[in-house]
């Protein structure tokens, strides 16, 4: 049998919604468990050191004092202290052009996820200061 998302998700609500044995609702769950685990190992993991080299030409805008942009003015959304995932997730969809912004789908279009993961990782350091 194979198990692909559709499907996982059919068969949970189908077990939810039945309201069938509890055991078939545990099983489900588990395999829900499973691919989790698998989707969290499979991350990239992110470097501090590598991140804070590779974020130089990103804290001329996402680090100045009051997350203004210097010239011109503009309000550059804070991103010291977010989470890794948070700033992957948005990078991507710079990269995959799902969020627009000009300036950002530039610098996310030539990054790869371990680029991505490195400078988040890098980013959400400095919340811990
Ligand atoms: C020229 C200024 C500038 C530079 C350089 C820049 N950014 Fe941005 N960044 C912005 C602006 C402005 C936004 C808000 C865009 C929007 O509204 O989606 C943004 C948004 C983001 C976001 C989404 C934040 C959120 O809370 O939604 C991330 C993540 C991000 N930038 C990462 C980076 C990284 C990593 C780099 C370096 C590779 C970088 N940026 C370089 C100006 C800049």
């Amino acid at each position: 049998m194979t198990l692909d998302s559709a499907n996982l998700i059919r068969y949970v609500t189908a077990s939810f919604s039945c309201g069938e044995v509890r055991l078939k609702k545990s099983i489900a769950v588990l395999f829900c468990i499973a691919g989790l685990t698998v989707s969290i190992a499979t991350y990239a993991a992110g470097d501090i050191d590598t991140g804070r080299e590779k974020a130089f030409t990103c804290t001329g805008c996402h680090s100045s004092p009051g997350m203004r942009n210097a010239y011109p003015g503009y309000n550059v959304p804070k991103l010291g202290g977010q989470h890794a995932a948070y700033i992957i997730a948005a990078l991507k969809g710079y990269k995959s052009k799902e969020r627009s912004h000009p300036t950002m789908q530039a610098h996310a279009s030539t990054m790869s996820e371990q680029d991505m993961a490195d400078i988040a990782e890098y980013f959400a350091s400095l919340g811990a200061e």
